[in-house]
């Protein structure tokens, strides 16, 4: 059995992308290894957020893990900063990374050309207390994006550090995970090019209405259509069937692949089924996400629960790496 952490800073909503590509790995997932999904708080105070939406933001995407199918009696699900052992295991492990490893991930460069007037320390740690929350639980596997394999790095490279620097085998070298197998698949966008993104302004969300979606899909990118029943599909169409396959049936599939091969796809027709079968998806989602953002008192006993757990498991590990650094207690032998 893995122990899995998955991190996710609480700015943005969650996209067909996520919820297709990881969440439902997620939900399986959470059966069959130990699982802590957190949600990264403390991390989105690097970029300065408004205090009046940061709160609302962790509820967000809280909500939205729990409407996935995060089941909080299975997972340990918590917010960042209910877990104040992580603070400390990030100052502890501080005092092993060096300022010019630090200086040069790409992440901190990137921040440096983004807000040059606010390239705070915070920035440059980012990495530091990365790696607390996934040493804290010793986690051996994390999930994570392109985007964020140097900090996995480096995570490693503290473990190995400390591991070196104390002469103990304490913490495991963390993997990314990258799942694989049946049901994976990539979601692409709708602007005809590359995936489904948060930056990239092309997806569809979880908390998208009915109207939202049917508006965005019916703008997709398409091109004139195949002019010979050899054609080759060009991606912005292989990207529609791609979505196409992931909602709708088999016989919806069937029949526009057959209209395509014949040459005779219409792809207005094409995109409102489309656009349907996206809607029977995150319609009821949506819903629960509705009901469960408007219930402070179910979403307090998850977080309390979730803190709980949490905090048991980072307390024992926060108290090892005091004893093996040397901070001891008086009045114990
Ligand atoms: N840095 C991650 C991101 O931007 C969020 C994150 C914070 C994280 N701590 C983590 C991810 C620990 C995985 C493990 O998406």
């Amino acid at each position: 059995m893995e122990t899995v952490l998955s991190g996710i800073r609480s700015t943005g909503n969650l996209h067909l992308g996520n919820y297709f590509g990881a969440l439902k790995n997620f939900v399986k997932m959470q059966h069959t290894d130990r699982c802590f999904f957190f949600i990264a708080d403390y991390h989105s105070l690097t970029t300065h957020p408004d205090p009046a939406i940061l709160h609302g933001n962790v509820t967000n995407v809280l909500s939205e893990y729990l409407a996935a199918g995060l089941d909080p009696d299975v997972a340990t699900i918590y917010v960042q900063s209910d877990v104040p052992e992580v603070t400390e295991l990030s100052l502890l492990l501080s005092m092993h990374a060096f300022v010019g490893e630090l200086e040069r991930t790409a992440s901190f460069k990137d921040k440096i050309r983004k807000q040059p007037e606010n390239v705070n320390i915070g920035l440059l740690s980012y990495p530091v207390l990365m790696a607390a929350d996934i040493l804290q639980h010793r986690a051996t596997r994390v999930p994570v994006g392109k985007d964020q394999e140097q900090h996995l790095e480096l995570t490693r490279r503290f473990a190995r550090r400390f591991n070196q620097i104390y002469g103990v085998e304490y913490f495991p070298e963390c993997q990314p995970y990258v799942f694989s197998g049946e049901g994976l698949v990539k979601i692409p966008g709708l602007d005809g090019s590359g995936k489904m993104g948060k930056s990239e302004g092309n997806g569809i969300y979880l908390s998208d209405s009915d109207e939202a979606i049917r508006k965005k899909v019916m703008k997709a990118v398409t091109d004139s259509g195949p002019t010979a029943p050899d054609s080759p599909m060009p991606e912005v169409i292989a990207n529609l069937f791609t979505l196409l396959r992931v909602v709708s049936t088999e016989d919806t599939v069937q029949h526009f692949t057959d209209k395509w091969n014949r040459c005779e796809i219409r792809y207005g027709d094409l995109k409102k089924q489309l656009a349907e079968d996206i809607v029977k998806v995150v319609a009821p989602i949506r819903a629960r996400i509705r009901d469960i953002a408007a219930d402070e008192d179910y979403l307090s006993r998850v977080v309390r629960q979730g803190a709980e757990k949490a905090r048991e498991s980072a307390g024992k590990t926060l108290a090892d790496v005091r004893e093996i650094m040397g901070i001891k207690p008086f009045g114990r032998r």
